[in-house]
């Protein structure tokens, strides 16, 4: 499967303490998991792995075709990020370009496109999450929500095969929430793998294929989001759950 992820006992390490503890995950092609739990679980950490931002001490992790192993490869981990991008909470976007430039900048740095081709695919790109009107505009013109849908459109720029998104809409008010939440349903409808670290409950019940709970470096608990969710077995997911939920 060309963008499946596969962990096998992924182990990571800051010094004395372990941050994922043997972590093992199977993530079909087209399937949107919901990385759930405690803050300082690991889940970023995790993410970072499986885009080759951060090695790891022991294990193995495939995605797609390419196998990054324990201690890294900076060539393997090139080839992952082009095709599996992350998106972070604060966007990252570069200030000193508008939201068209944005797009543009990793197909001519990274793929070597013509500014041209780059810019009608920006545009494309921006039409798809709804900002064909903004491209002109810099980032500090731009509404929280507005620049979380322009880091989406750059991370596409790339046509990629999965996306991995790290709270991604939890510092945008609710109504901003539902722009970028509703633009990654649509990324899943198109075929998109998806691994998306997130506190919102509603989104994980309504758009993951299976939540996977990850407590003090390790998967406690995975499923259906009906089953995580509503019937969880673990009483730290329980735990958990209330707090999110209140
Ligand atoms: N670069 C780092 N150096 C040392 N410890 C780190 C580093 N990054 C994260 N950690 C620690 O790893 C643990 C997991 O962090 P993180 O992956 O950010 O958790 P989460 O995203 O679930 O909140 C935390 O205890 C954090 O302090
Ligand atoms: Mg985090």
């Amino acid at each position: 499967m060309p963008n499946q992820i596969v962990l096998k006992n992924v182990t990571k390490r800051y010094g004395e303490r372990t941050i994922l503890d043997e972590v093992s995950l199977d993530i079909d092609g087209g399937e949107t998991v919901a990385l759930i739990g405690p803050s300082g679980g690991g889940k970023s950490t995790l993410l970072r792995c499986i885009n080759g931002l951060t090695p790891f001490d022991a294990g193995e992790i495939r995605v797609g075709p390419d196998v990054l192993p324990a201690g890294g490869n900076g060539e393997v981990a090139s080839r992952v990020r082009r095709k599996f991008g992350m998106i972070f909470q604060d966007f990252q976007l570069f200030p000193h370009l508008t939201a068209a430039e944005n797009v543009m900048e990793a197909p001519i740095q990274v793929l070597r496109k013509s500014r041209r081709e780059a810019r009608e695919q920006a545009m494309e790109l921006l039409r798809r999450v709804g900002l064909e009107d903004r491209g002109g505009a810099y980032p500090r013109q731009l509404s929280g929500g507005q620049k979380q849908r322009v880091a989406i459109a750059r991370a596409l720029a790339m046509e990629p095969r999965g996306l991995l998104c790290d709270e991604i809409a939890s510092a945008l008010d609710p109504e901003l929430k539902s722009e970028v939440l509703d633009t990654l349903a649509e990324l899943k409808a198109e075929g998109l793998t998806l691994i998306v670290v997130t506190h919102e409950i509603g989104f994980a019940r309504r758009a993951a294929d299976r939540v996977a709970v990850l407590a003090d470096g390790r998967v406690i608990e995975h499923g259906p989001p009906q089953q995580v969710l509503e019937n969880p077995q673990v009483e730290r997911t329980q735990r958990f759950l209330r707090q999110v939920l209140v």
